[in-house]
């Protein structure tokens, strides 16, 4: 039976002032089927996220082929902490802290570029784009306890990849990037890659970004909540089958046969799949009359039959990667939190390599047509974050609901919990991977 939200009002508040500082508390914010909204609002706990989830976790830093030649570089965030994705000139790719090693200023305050060094506007210390010290103004007058050695662009503690697409852990240890995304997650990953029939993409058609007033997991939460599709994205939809003749609800209905899955470690991704909706996601309605047919040969001899069809059946990944990356459609999307009540997205569309021009050309036109500026999905995403941040302002019952589906989801032989597609397991799973963070010894 649906239990309303507000049948928690009698209960006592688990949270008020002063309540933050003790980490145990956050146990009693994230319920099997609800969330207290404090989680969204309170800026003492995003301060604590900052330190438990955004400097433990493994964080998406960027994408190799977004800086293909030496001297290549991204200024990028962990958490709040600016960092230089950057590959020197010994061709190795680096995350180094934005952060001069004398008085702390910036080096680098443009977004990406080609730099041989960085040189610090303060005192004009210089680093090569390897992150070592050559520059010091006036170094007479230094004695030799300070040896430039020693003054390098520190590197993020720990640096990973996987298929080119680079993390980045400020925790010395913890669990390898390997064992953090699992095979699951992984998978979803090599979707991305491998419905290019040459197992090859390209991040670098530019970065589009927006920002709203409200928390940053409104957003990550949202990226995998089919439930809101119809009801929010209505006009989108009924554009699209208007000029289209395409009707988009079916994936997002009560009796979808399209499936949420719950990856392990806070991941989550949809099953497209059981739809039958055969390259939908890949953008080749542009491409010539006789590619579709080559390109699922090509797909055959890469990874056989079987696999084949079903890259052609999901033809995109649509998942989650705790806390912030997204891999949804044509577009890598990284969330970025500024403040408790303030997020920026950056969304980086994602090219096909070995695939007709035209195709990449209908990926782009139709990232902006969902996410761009004047896009008409995107949109409607900001402004109910907002509306939501406006209505967490009402504490008289402060929780919010997430149990749909709760108690009906399925084990499946490869580890992964599943639910129907619009069910909130993936709010579930994610908001049970913060607690088990945010409640860490
Ligand atoms: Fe960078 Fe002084 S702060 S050179
Ligand atoms: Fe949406």
């Amino acid at each position: 039976m649906l239990r309303a939200a507000g049948s928690c009002t009698d209960e006592p508040r688990p949270w008020g002032p002063g309540r933050a500082t003790n980490p145990s508390a956050y146990a009693t914010l994230v319920q099997d089927d609800r969330v207290h909204s404090a989680v969204y609002t309170d800026p003492a706990i995003f301060a604590d996220e900052l330190s438990r989830i955004f400097e433990t976790c493994w964080i998406f830093v960027g994408h190799d082929s977004e800086i293909p030649n030496p001297g290549d570089f991204r200024t990028r965030t962990i958490g709040r902490q600016p960092v230089l994705f950057v590959r020197g000139r010994d061709g190795a790719v680096r995350v180094l802290m934005n952060r001069c090693t004398h008085r702390g200023a910036l080096v680098c305050v443009e977004e990406r570029g080609a730099a041989a060094r960085f040189t610090c506007p303060y005192h004009g210390w210089t680093y090569l784009n390897t992150g070592e010290l050559i520059g010091v103004p006036y170094a007479e007058r230094y004695d030799d306890s300070m040896a430039k050695e020693d003054f390098g662009l520190r590197p993020a503690p720990r640096v990973a990849d996987y298929r080119g697409f680079t993390f980045a852990s400020l925790a010395a240890h913890g669990p390898s990037l390997d064992e953090f995304l699992g095979p699951l997650a992984k998978a979803e990953i090599d979707i991305a890659i491998d419905v290019s029939p040459v197992g090859r993409i390209g991040v670098a058609a530019g970065v589009h970004k927006y920002g709203y007033n409200g928390n940053w997991k409104l957003q990550s939460e949202n990226s995998v909540d089919a439930y809101h599709l119809n009801a929010l994205h209505q006009s989108f939809l009924d554009i699209v089958r208007d000029q289209m003749g395409v009707d988009g609800r079916a994936m997002g209905t009560g009796t979808s046969p399209a499936v949420i899955r719950s990856l392990g470690n806070g991941h989550v991704a949809w099953d497209t799949a059981p739809l039958g909706m055969e390259l939908q996601f890949i953008g080749s309605d542009a491409a010539p009359a006789d590619w579709r047919e080559a390109y699922k040969q090509q797909l055959v001899e890469r990874h056989g039959p079987e696999h084949a069809r079903y890259l052609w059946a999901r033809s995109a990944p649509q998942v989650l990667i705790f806390p912030n990356l997204v891999l949804i459609s044509s577009q890598i999307r990284m969330i970025r939190p500024i403040a408790v009540d303030r997020t920026e997205v950056h969304l980086m569309p994602v090219l096909l390599e070995g695939v007709p021009e035209e195709l990449n050309q209908q990926r782009l036109r139709g990232h902006e047509a969902f996410y761009g500026p004047s896009g008409g999905g995107a949109t409607d995403d900001m402004e109910i974050f907002e509306r939501q941040t406006e209505g967490f302002r009402a504490t008289v019952d402060p929780w919010v609901y997430l149990g749909r589906g709760f108690g009906r989801e399925t084990g499946r032989p490869d580890g992964s919990t599943a639910g129907q597609m619009t069910d909130e397991l993936g709010s579930r799973a994610f908001l049970a991977q913060w607690k088990k963070m945010m409640t860490a010894a």
